[in-house]
Order: C-alpha cells, then structure tokens, then sequence
C-alpha cells in the first residue's frame, strides 16, 4: 500500500516538474546544464583579440604546407584538367569505359542538356523559348571538336565567360565523364557517309525520320503562335540597347573602342571595312553595313573578322524582326561613320 503511494507521489511529482520546466514563453537564463562536458572552456572567438601573439590576433595563419584532410589535390591533370606547365590535357586522365560514358550521359542530361540540348547542338528547352538567356554554342563545330579534354573539362570546372562554373555540383570523376560524354555526342553527329555504310543503318530511311520529325516540330511551332499576334513593338534604339543589356552582348563587345575584346568592339563598327573571311575560310573584304550587322547577329557563322575566333558567338536567329532591327539601330548609333 505505501509503495504504491510513494510511487503515485513520483508520478504527479515528476508530471508536475515536467510541465513547469516549458512554460511556453523563451526563457532569458541560460539553461541549466547539469554535465558540463566540454562545452565551456576557455578559448578565443573568431576575430577576439589575443594578447600572448604580437598580432594581437587569435585566428592564427595555419604552418606553410598545410593541407586539410582531404584537399591535398596536386594531381593537376585530374583536378584541373591542365599539365605543369598550365595547358589544357590533351586527354581524359581516367580510363574511358561504357560505364563512365553513361554515368557522363545521366549527369550530362541533368545539367548540361537544358541549355546545350540532348544532342549538343545549343538548342535546349530554355533556348527555345525567348528567355533572355545568352545562346550556348554548338558542340558539332570544329573549334570545339578539335579542342583538348582539358578545354572542356575547365568549361565545367571554372566555367566560361556568360556560363557559370558546374564544379559546386559535379564531382570531379563526373566532370571526366561527361567530357566523355560530350566526345560522344560529337562523334554521333560527326560521320560522314562513306564511314556509316560499313554499319547496317538506312541512311534514306533515318533522313525521311529526321525530316519528318523537323516538319512535325514547325507545325508545332506554327499551332503555338497566338491567333492574332499582339502588336510588335516598333524597332528603336533604347529596345536594341535593353536587348544588348539583356543578352549579355557586352561579356565579349564593348562600346568604347578598347580592342582586344573576345568579339569586335562597337565603336564606330558600323561604316567600317575590314578583312575577314567568308565561311569557307576564302580572304574577303567586309563592308561593315546594316546588312552585314543583320547578318553578324543572325548568322555569325557567315562571315569573320579577322582576329576574332569563329564559333564563339551563337547565332541569335530567335530574335523577332523589330528586336534585330533594334540591335542593329543601337549598333548604328555607336558609329560617327
Ligand atoms: C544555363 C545554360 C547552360 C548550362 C546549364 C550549361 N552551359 Fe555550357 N555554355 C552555356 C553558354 C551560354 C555558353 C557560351 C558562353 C560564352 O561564350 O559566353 C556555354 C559554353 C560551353 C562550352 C564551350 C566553351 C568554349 O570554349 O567556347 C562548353 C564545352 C560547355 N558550355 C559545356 C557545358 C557542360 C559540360 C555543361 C554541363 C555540366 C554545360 N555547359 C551547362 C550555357 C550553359
Ligand atoms: C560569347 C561572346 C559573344 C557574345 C555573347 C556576343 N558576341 Fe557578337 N561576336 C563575337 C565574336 C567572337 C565575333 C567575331 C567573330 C565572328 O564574326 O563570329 C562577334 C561578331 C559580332 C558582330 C560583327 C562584328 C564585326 O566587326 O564583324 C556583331 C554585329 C555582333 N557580334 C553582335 C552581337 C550582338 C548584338 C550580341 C548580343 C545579342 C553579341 N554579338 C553577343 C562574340 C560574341
């Protein structure tokens, strides 16, 4: 009988304790803290003054050669893609078997095909819409084709100009894998005809599937065009340089007139005349017109500037009429020509 009083009294005791100790309001003490354990000793704060070095200061340089517990990343070619001497590898420092290529294929569809395009050719879902996103480049053209597994590899790892660095996301070995895979991706569209007849595909059948696929594709596009198109602003000059803003034009042109840029400079571009080439790679001379400016933004492939790397730029082809009259208005207006 006591026992089972004394045990009633724990009980209510124990309830009564429990509900007192959360009193639904934040309490201003500290919490008690029966078992200190370590978690009060004397140390310094980040930044707090300390006395004992002649710095004064408490955060201490870590010992010359110090190297965190996994970071030790000397390996430059894996890590980086470059040798000593800081040029890009020639080729992947890791042996390419099927199962890299299609862990590079799964990695490469999640972070790489929204803009590059399942296939490589810079048409990927967010391309296709007008979304102010800058054009990613082909893969399927000689500069990227003929570039080292290193190029590409640091394309991933620090990014390049407008697109940003991957490397947050993806792992070093995935990176390698999908340089492999992007290797892929160019040899499939890459053959030509004398190669694939020694494999039992159909050429005719697969281009009547290809064609037929492009003309579904336009109907589609054709059906998605609003009825009654809502009025197209009119061309202007403060549309071409909202466009120029919005575009990023200026990551590889400038306006001032410096030279040296990754694109030509605006400045009195228009009115001028220069030698290039066409796109064949035949010497030409080029009058810098409203039509070669259309051109340049529709189709930069056309023709080059000399000096300036072919393949850089995308083609803008996605512009409405008023938007690459606009462009062309603005770059005119750079011009004392
Ligand atoms: C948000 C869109 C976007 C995504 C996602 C993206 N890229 Fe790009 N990529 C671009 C753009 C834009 C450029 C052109 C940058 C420039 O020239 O300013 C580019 C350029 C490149 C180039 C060409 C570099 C050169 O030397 O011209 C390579 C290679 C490349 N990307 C690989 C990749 C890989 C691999 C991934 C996935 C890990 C990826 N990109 C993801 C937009 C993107
Ligand atoms: C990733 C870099 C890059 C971006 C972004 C870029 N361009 Fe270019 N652009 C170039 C390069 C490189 C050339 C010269 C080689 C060539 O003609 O392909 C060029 C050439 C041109 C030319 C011809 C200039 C000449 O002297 O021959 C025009 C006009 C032009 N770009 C307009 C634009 C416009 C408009 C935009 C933005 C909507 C733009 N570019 C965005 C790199 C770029």
């Amino acid at each position: 009988m006591i026992a089972k009083r004394t045990f009633k009294m724990v009980c209510i005791g124990g309830a009564a304790l429990f509900f007192a100790s959360c009193q639904g309001k934040i309490s201003e003490k500290p919490p008690v803290h029966p078992n200190m354990n370590m978690d009060q000793q004397p140390r310094k704060e980040a930044q707090e003054v300390n006395k004992f070095f002649d710095d004064n200061r408490s955060m201490r340089t870590p010992v010359e050669g110090t190297i965190a517990r996994g970071l030790k990343k000397d390996d430059l070619a894996y890590y980086k893609g470059i040798d000593e001497n800081e040029n890009w590898i020639a080729d992947i420092p890791i042996p390419v078997t099927k199962e890299l290529l299609y862990r590079g294929q799964d990695r490469y569809d999640i972070y790489c095909s929204v803009c590059h395009g399942g296939t490589g050719n810079g048409k990927g879902i967010i391309m296709t819409g007008n979304y102010g996103y800058v054009p990613a480049p082909t893969y399927h053209q000689d500069r990227l084709r003929e570039a080292p597994d290193g190029e590409l590899y640091s394309a991933i790892y620090n990014g390049v100009r407008t697109m940003p660095s991957y490397a947050t996301q993806i792992k070093v070995e995935d990176r390698w894998a999908i340089v492999a895979y992007i290797r892929a991706l160019q040899a499939s569209q890459y053959v030509d005809e004398e190669a694939i007849k020694e494999y039992d595909v159909d050429i005719s059948a697969l281009r009547a599937e290809y064609e037929a696929e492009q003309q579904q594709l336009a109907e589609l596009e054709e059906a998605r065009k609003p009825a009654e198109a809502p009025e197209a602003p009119e061309a202007s000059i403060a549309m071409g340089e909202q466009l120029v803003g919005q575009y990023a034009c200026g990551t590889c042109h400038n306006t001032d007139g410096t030279p040296g840029g990754i694109g030509p400079t605006w400045k009195n571009l228009f009115g001028s005349t220069t030698q290039g080439v066409d796109a064949d790679g035949n010497a030409i001379t080029i009058n810098k017109d409203e039509a070669y400016i259309r051109e340049s933004i529709v189709s930069p492939g056309a023709k080059k500037t000399e000096g300036y790397e072919a393949g850089i730029m995308a083609p803008y082809d996605y512009l409405s009429d008023a938007e690459i009259e606009s462009l062309v208005l603005y770059i005119k207006s750079l011009s004392d020509n």
